[in-house]
Formats: structure tokens, C-alpha cells, sequence
């Protein structure tokens, strides 16, 4: 009988440690945070940054008044430019990428690039309206790039 108490103590104690534990470590923490470089007269750019809080995102939202030397920071070449420039994780995400190559490139993490680009402002993306034409090729932005002071070494990353 007082080996019976015991034992369900035991397994009582165990669940309590084990069982518990597990809602304490707090998921998805890290790839859920955003850093959103926009003008303050940019409506679409508002519109992406309302797309990733609802889908979850912590978004600091940072009007700047010159998103060049943003650009120029993160040495975004000319023809990958879009409005806004994002970074999630260290990666730099140009314009109004898709959440599902976000998360690919997250995944995946490939060793070459320091972030993705998708330039312009297609219609169909998000935070811009219309209807999507075709699929959108998003480059990736090397980091052999920055050699020589050069700035434009591009892959295709996916098509989405
Ligand atoms: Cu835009
Ligand atoms: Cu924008």
C-alpha cells in the first residue's frame, strides 16, 4: 500500500516536470520578429507591414526618411529595389516578399546569400493590390557580392 502512494507520487511528480515543462518553452520566438524600413508616405508599404502582423509577426516599424541609404546600407543593387527593405533574422528581404519564401529561406538558410530580393512592386504580391501575373522570381542576394567594392551578385532563389 505504501509502495501503491508512492509510486503514484512518483509518476504525479514526473507529469508535473516533464508534462508542464513542455508549454513553458515558448515556440516560434525567434523568426517571428521583423524589422520594416519604409517612408512615411508609402501606403503599400503599410499595407506589408499590417501582412506580417497578421500572420503573426512582431513588426518594428521604422519611418525613415530616406529609404536610399537604407538600400545603400544593405547594399540592395539598383534593379533589385523595391519600397521597403525588411530584416528578419539578419537575412535582408527586399520588397513585398511573399511569407512562404520568407519561411523557405529561414528553413533552408543557404550559405551563399545574405538575403532575397523581389523588385518592383508586382501586382498580386502582398501589400499590393491586383491580380498576381505569373509567378515572381526572387533573387538572392550573394555575399561574394560586397567583393571589390561590387555590389550585384544575384542567384535565382526560387520562383513563387
Ligand atoms: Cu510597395
Ligand atoms: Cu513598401
Amino acid at each position: 500500500m505504501v509502495f501503491g502512494i508512492g509510486f503514484v507520487v512518483v509518476i504525479g511528480l514526473v507529469f508535473v516536470l516533464f508534462g508542464g515543462g513542455d508549454q513553458q518553452i515558448a515556440p516560434q520566438a525567434q523568426a517571428h520578429e521583423a524589422v520594416v524600413y519604409r517612408e512615411a508616405t508609402c501606403g503599400c508599404c503599410s499595407q506589408y507591414v499590417a501582412y506580417l502582423k497578421r500572420k503573426g509577426y512582431e513588426v518594428d516599424d521604422r519611418v525613415v526618411s530616406n529609404i536610399n541609404e537604407i538600400k545603400a546600407q544593405h547594399m540592395i543593387p539598383q534593379e533589385m529595389m523595391s519600397c521597403h527593405t525588411t530584416m528578419i533574422d539578419g537575412y535582408v528581404i527586399e520588397g513585398h516578399m511573399p511569407l512562404e519564401v520568407i519561411e523557405k529561406l529561414l528553413a533552408e538558410r543557404p550559405e551563399d546569400l545574405r538575403g532575397i530580393a523581389l523588385p518592383g512592386m508586382p501586382s498580386g504580391s502582398p501589400g499590393m493590390p491586383g491580380a498576381k501575373q505569373g509567378s515572381f522570381q526572387i533573387h538572392g542576394l550573394m555575399y561574394d557580392s560586397i567583393e571589390g567594392g561590387r555590389v550585384g551578385m544575384m542567384r535565382e532563389f526560387m520562383r513563387f
